[in-house]
């Protein structure tokens, strides 16, 4: 159980609430879903202990019985817990566990998947791996750590982008999830509180989850992306996180990228709170309008971050191939965790790698063109068929962060959807409690033709619910990458 980082005064909970008046609703339904609001935007951490019920009371001017009530639902909704000792604390619930349709059915299509097909260049890549392979088969096959020239490989790419970089602070992972947890399983005690972007990719959710960490959510404005320093810094004085997990370019799902500034800035406040950044790089070099910005490690010494990478969306995500970077010693620490779990990563997927890291340039280059067009494609749609829906242009990455129109569920449209066999993942997988179902994630990684039946039949599904026709209680899938 996380320890009780903080406790608010009457007044100064009271002041975040604002007028209860104006709460819509029921008097105790409306200050619960306003303190709920506070949790999930992180405006009030997880685990911190909210006033007694008199006391807040009597500052906000209702009844004990309409903050009893409203302490009461958020208990309900897992927003808090009751603790012997400590009253009432805030909490964040678990996220669902969620059913995944088999989505390679024909005729499905899958936009729950942030996830493009496999570049061209990799068939290749993997027939100049067998003809190397015969000349490493007399050796033991593990690669602990990451095969020499695959890590000399990622070592030069991060140089030629501006981030010199010896081999030995490499690790090869099997894949940017897997290099995540390997962090997470090495650097976090149960309980340590985590920073983690507000929406942010629902791996790294359950990922903080099973290590027994507790995520604090903090807000990301793709239209004020430098807001989430100022929010990161609050929250770092508030709840003591020891690792922030964030997206400078292209966040998912928001597609928000820090400038160059604001990437400095924040790895700075990081560092001056003595938490760890630990930067998801998947997306860095799918920039799709302007050109690349300097990594966020390169600002501070090497040991304050730890950078993510991989080749999953620039190539396949069947190619599990990741990689961390940071200092030589964490380097090292981190290697013997993944030594413990696995031994070695595949070698002719190793082999593999090397080989695509060295055409790379053509490889993104090809990616890029290719995600511009269905970006453009989905934009089109979207305009076109549902242009009630807010879908900011992405400078980059894979996805369209859409904001649906008032009133407007993510759930119900997910469910509706999934029965004409579109597979979508809805906005609440996205974030901590019930955030973000007025937004839906559209991902521009599937061919054209794909993507503007999907946008038919989301137009479809949304008249459908408008007239109360769409079904739902529909499974949702499990995964969402
Ligand atoms: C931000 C982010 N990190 C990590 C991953 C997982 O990457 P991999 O398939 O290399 O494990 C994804 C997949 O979509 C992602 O979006």
């Amino acid at each position: 159980m996380p320890p009780v980082a903080e406790q608010s005064t009457p007044r100064e909970l009271a002041s975040l609430i604002g007028p209860v008046d104006g709460l819509p609703g029921p008097r105790y339904a409306g200050l619960a879903r306003r303190i709920r609001d506070l949790v999930t935007a992180g405006s009030l951490p997880a685990g911190h202990r909210l006033p007694a019920e008199r006391e807040l009371a009597a500052e906000l001017d209702v009844s004990r019985v309409t903050v009893a009530s409203a302490y009461r639902v958020l208990r309900d909704e897992g927003f808090a817990t009751t603790r012997h000792g400590s009253g009432t604390v805030t909490e964040l619930p678990a996220a669902g566990s969620r059913w995944l349709p088999p989505s390679n059915r024909p005729g499905v299509l899958d936009l729950a998947h942030a996830a493009p097909e496999a570049a061209p260049a990799l068939v290749d890549a993997y027939a100049q791996a067998m003809a190397v392979l015969p000349s490493r088969l007399g050796e033991h096959g593990y690669a602990t750590g990451g095969l020499p020239e695959l890590r000399t490989a990622i070592a030069e790419r991060f140089a030629a982008r501006g981030l010199p970089t010896d081999p030995d602070q490499v690790v090869v992972t099997a894949g940017v999830g897997d290099a995540t947890a390997v962090v997470l399983e090495t650097l976090l005690q149960p309980g340590d509180r985590v920073l983690v972007e507000h929406p942010t990719y629902p791996g790294i959710l359950g990922q903080v989850g099973a290590a027994g960490g507790r995520c604090t959510p903090v807000a990301v404005d793709a239209a004020d992306p430098d807001a989430l320093i100022r929010a990161a810094d609050l929250a770092a004085r508030q709840s003591s996180p020891r690792l922030a997990f964030v997206m400078p370019d292209f966040s998912n799902p928001t597609g928000a990228r820090l400038s160059a500034a604001g990437r400095r800035r924040l790895a700075a406040t990081l560092w001056q709170h003595g938490v760890l950044a630990v930067v998801d790089e998947v997306s860095a070099e799918l920039h799709l309008d302007e050109g690349p910005l300097p990594p966020f490690a390169g600002s501070l010494p090497d040991a304050a971050t730890v950078t993510v990478g991989g080749l999953s969306k620039a190539v396949w995500g069947g190619l599990r191939i990741g990689w961390i970077r940071t200092d030589a010693a964490l380097a090292a620490q981190l290697g013997e965790t993944l030594g413990r779990r696995q031994l070695s990563v595949g070698l002719l997927d190793q082999l593999a790698a090397t080989i695509l890291l060295g055409r790379l340039d053509e490889v993104l280059e090809q990616r890029r063109a290719q995600l511009r067009e269905r970006r453009g494609v989905l934009l089109a749609e979207l305009a076109r068929l549902l242009p009630e829906w807010e879908a900011p242009v992405p400078a980059g990455g894979l996805s369209v962060w859409c904001r649906l129109p008032p009133g407007g569920s993510s759930a119900a449209l997910a469910a509706g959807a999934a029965q004409h066999g579109l597979v979508l993942a809805e906005g609440r997988a996205f974030g901590t409690g019930h955030a973000f179902d007025d937004h839906l994630r559209l991902p521009f990684t599937r061919p054209a033709d794909e993507l503007r039946r999907a946008v038919a039949l989301l137009a479809q599904v949304q008249a459908g619910l408008r007239t109360g026709t769409a079904g739902d209680g529909y499974p949702q899938p499990r995964t969402v990458v």
